[in-house]
């Protein structure tokens, strides 16, 4: 029996290094995604990829996923490791997401892994496990966002997530808005130690003032080091323009919700300290751009992709990218969905 498991990317489009301060954000699952198709049986996982090199072969349970190679073969492990199936599978991986890019491949590798190999169970915890797998392979303390965006993905929907409940809400994307993702040609760089230390300044604050969730602009104050204070700031603040945003998005109110997307890449560039010259080069380029309502990094930052809100034909460079579905294990097996790229 051919099994095809297939996961999308996903582009966030508001509300950065807010999830694992349980905070809020508006990412969408998109139209760009991996497949694993392939036939389950023997003792080994044995994958090649049709865009990367190298062979993945491993045991159902690897004991140390961050140092297999090639080094793709980092996600699977850790999805093996963390789900430990009981037979093995042979087969080939598909992606058209780019990778090292802001687009979440990583995580549509672990999701189409996880469901290729037998995971079976709500989306939460389908996202719960590959986030724990991610965090294995990379070492890099990721938060849930992209894994539970893959997992949760609607046509034609952007999705509110409250990270503190994990609640996901359903937002339309309004009819005569169009999603771009444009690489800012850098490649992310020190995007683990850095990610590792931004993380541990915002639970420093937490620590202080309780959940950011629910910590208003005056608990502010009680953060003595200005550094940490700073980073808490954007996490407060990100989360009132995500709030703001949904709200904007909903009515169909584009230059509302663009003007939140340039003051997000703002408070990410000067509070969170996680853009670089060339991302805010690119943002203020596209904000400047007539039909560009808005643009900011997407993702972790230290390079990689900005995301634009604009009007329908505005942009003829990167992505013009779709809310899609998410993930899902096909029988028997049929072509995983189509995609679009502009200016390639
Ligand atoms: C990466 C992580 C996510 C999230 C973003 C920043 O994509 O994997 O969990 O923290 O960075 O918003």
């Amino acid at each position: 029996m051919t099994v095809h498991a297939y996961a999308p990317g996903r582009v966030n489009l508001i509300g950065d290094h807010t999830d694992y301060a349980g905070g809020l954000a508006v990412p969408m699952a998109i139209d760009l995604g991996t497949s694993v198709v392939g036939e389950p049986g023997g003792e080994r996982i044995v994958l090649h990829s049709e865009q990367l090199d190298g062979l993945v072969e491993l045991p159902l349970r690897p004991e140390d996923p961050a140092a297999v190679e090639p080094t793709w073969g980092r996600y699977v492990a850790g999805v093996a490791a963390e789900l430990q199936p009981d037979v093995g599978f042979t087969g080939v991986v598909r992606s058209t997401v780019p990778v090292g890019s802001g687009l979440s491949s990583s995580a549509a590798l672990e999701l189409a892994t996880a469901l290729a190999l037998g995971f079976r169970g709500p989306a939460r915890e389908l996202a719960a496990l590959c986030q724990r797998a991610e965090q294995r392979a990379s070492g890099v303390p990721c938060g849930i966002m992209d894994q539970l965006t893959s997992a949760c993905g609607v046509a034609d929907h952007a999705l509110v997530i409250d990270f503190t409940t994990l609640a996901v809400e359903r937002v339309p994307v309004p009819a005569g808005a169009e999603v771009v993702v444009v690489h800012s040609g850098e490649a992310r760089a020190l995007a683990g130690s850095a990610y590792a230390d931004r993380r541990a300044q915002v639970e420093a604050a937490a620590a202080l003032i309780g959940s950011l969730h629910d910590a208003d602009p005056g608990d502010l104050e009680r953060v003595d080091d200005p550094l940490v204070r700073r980073r808490a700031r954007h996490v407060l603040t990100e989360n009132a323009r995500v709030r703001a945003f949904a709200e904007a998005f909903s009515s169909g109110d584009l230059i509302g919700a663009g003007r939140l997307m340039a003051q997000s890449h703002a408070s990410l560039r000067d509070d969170f300290e996680v853009s670089t010259p060339t991302l805010d080069a690119l943002v203020e380029r596209l904000c400047a751009t007539t039909g560009v309502h808005g643009a900011r990094l997407t993702g972790a930052g230290f390079g990689g992709c900005v995301v634009a809100l604009t009007d329908p034909g505005t942009l003829d460079e990167g992505w013009t990218v779709r809310a899609s579905a998410g993930a899902t294990r096909l029988n028997p097996a049929s072509p995983p969905a189509g995609t679009r790229r502009r200016g390639a």
